[in-house]
């Protein structure tokens, strides 16, 4: 045995008790944690909004039991086999792949790079209506905390993910997803009382099926559920290398979506009745949860206490997502590197950072922009909108195609020929039409404003490009072998 392996298999062994969840319950908060965030929040009453209310569920619905479930349980399944990150998973299967394991870690990690910037905004405004100033969006980012508070995003998560699986991760979630449900409750039921609730009620769940037939809600809806759950992502393999071998996968699977769904419709209870009693707008994104519901917020009575219940769920929501993205590059890192896991962190978290400054700048007195377009917006509408369906096409094919694992195909179960016939194909022609023009946006974080979509688009095979070619490169210069599993040489 050479000196490294010889290494590297105590560091394995030495590892393996903290790297994992310390019970089914922590597994199951963490990867809620992972799923519930901005999108189930915001975005979901967004998407949901500008497609015409309840129509929009059934294709959802569909989506998610049909597509997201099958999913779900591929990438948990593979993790748990494998033992491993994505980057030795996808080593595993064969060493050309390597490059598909960075190409996912480094499409996460931009995503990462901007949704961090969003998780400090919120951050800044419940720090303002904490503090009674009832920030706007417009003054915020007239001046440089956005940039403050993106940094301190950062760190908070940089420094969760540093103290590992089970006293980061795990206790983050202990605390922040049950406080998260109960505030969406406490909000639904103050919702109940106004007057827009009967309206709202009847928006969300009259469905019209006259709509079914355009193609463009059904790409909306299989972009939401993907972005909700966070599935195809490697995440989700991530965190399913922690899990225990007697955890019931299919059944958390159903259990993390329907907690997903729940969030997301219990976040419409509270958004949509206080939208139409205030006579507001429901079609907008972003706006919604900076412009739309601030200004509600001011006219209520008990706006401050509402507004600082809301501010600090979506904070909450947004950390443990961060969290789980940040995870995703470390476990590669550490798996595949000599770095331990804090020196780990500290690299990513800075390559994050220094990928998410443009991001920030962009909503600052500078106003970063290309061709009018913020960068946010633009690294959302490029890297946001692509990463996911490719990194979740890659997943798919490479794990049921290339590899195809007894355990895997065991977890599955009935649900084997969805993810080995349905989902690449889905997948590919969702993202298809996208690129070329003709379906709705489908996977970005922000729905609002006229886009280059051409320029985009032009950014996006940049950095896939980028992506693939460092990842090539590093196919060959990881010091360590992988986990379990292995095939030497
Ligand atoms: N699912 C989270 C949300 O609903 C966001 C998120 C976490 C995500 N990880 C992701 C989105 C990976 C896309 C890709 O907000």
């Amino acid at each position: 045995m050479l000196a490294s392996e010889y290494k590297w298999q105590s560091c394995l062994l030495a590892d393996m008790a903290s790297d994992r969840w310390s019970s089914g319950l922590g597994f199951l908060l963490a990867t809620v944690g992972a799923a519930v965030g901005l999108g189930n929040i915001w975005r979901f009453s967004a998407v949901l909004g500008s497609n015409g209310g309840g129509a929009y569920l059934v294709p959802y619905l569909l989506a998610a039991f049909c597509l997201a479930v099958p999913m779900l349980v591929l990438e948990l399944a593979v993790g748990r086999t494998l033992r491993s990150d994505v980057v030795s998973a996808f080593r595993s299967v064969d060493t050309t792949y390597t490059a598909f394991g960075w190409l996912v870690v480094g499409g996460v990690s931009l995503i990462l790079s901007y949704y961090l910037v969003l998780t400090g905004w919120v951050f800044g405004f419940l720090l303002s209506w904490l503090g009674g100033s009832r920030t706007t969006f417009a003054t915020f980012t007239a001046g440089w905390l956005p940039v403050g508070y993106f940094v301190v995003a950062t760190v908070l998560t940089g420094a969760i993910v540093a103290r590992g699986v089970r006293s980061g991760i795990e206790r983050l979630s202990t605390v922040v997803m049950p406080t998260v449900f109960a505030l969406l409750v406490a909000l639904a039921v103050y919702a109940v009382t106004l007057p827009g609730w009967g309206r709202a009620v009847g928006f969300l769940f009259t469905p019209d099926l006259t709509v079914l037939v355009d193609p463009g809600l059904w790409s909306a809806a299989f972009g939401q559920v993907f972005f909700s759950l966070s599935v195809g992502q490697g995440i989700m393999l991530t965190y399913g290398s922690y899990v225990d071998e007697d955890t019931d996968l299919l059944r958390s699977s159903l259990l993390i979506t329907v907690a997903d769904i729940s969030a997301a419709l219990l976040a419409g209870l509270v958004i949509f009745p206080i939208v139409f009693t205030f006579g507001l707008q429901p079609t907008l994104g972003t706006e919604l949860a900076f412009t739309t519901l601030p200004t509600a917020f001011a006219s209520m009575g008990a706006g401050r206490v509402v507004a600082v219940a809301f501010f600090g769920l979506l904070f909450f929501a947004a950390l443990s997502s961060s969290v789980s993205l940040l995870e995703v590059g470390v476990a590669a890192a550490t798996n595949t590197t000599r770095l331990d896991r804090g020196r780990a962190t500290l690299v990513l978290t800075g390559g994050v950072f220094l990928a998410g400054v443009p991001s920030a700048l962009s909503y600052s007195p500078l106003d970063l922009a290309v061709a009018g377009t913020p960068i946010l917006d633009l690294v959302d509408e490029s890297v946001g909108t692509y990463a996911l369906p490719v990194s979740a096409i890659l997943i798919a094919v490479v794990f049921v195609w290339a590899a195809d694992l007894e355990q895997v195909r065991d977890a599955l179960g009935r649900l084997y020929p969805l993810v080995r016939y349905a989902i690449p194909p889905v997948l590919v022609v969702v993202t298809g039409t996208k690129a070329a023009g003709i379906a709705r946006p489908a996977w970005r974080l922000l729905l609002d404003g006229a886009r280059d979509e051409s320029l985009a688009l032009a950014v996006t095979v940049v950095a896939l490009a980028a992506l693939s070619a460092m990842g090539w490169w590093l196919r060959s210069r990881l010091p360590y072998p992988r986990r379990q599993g292995r095939r030497r040489g």
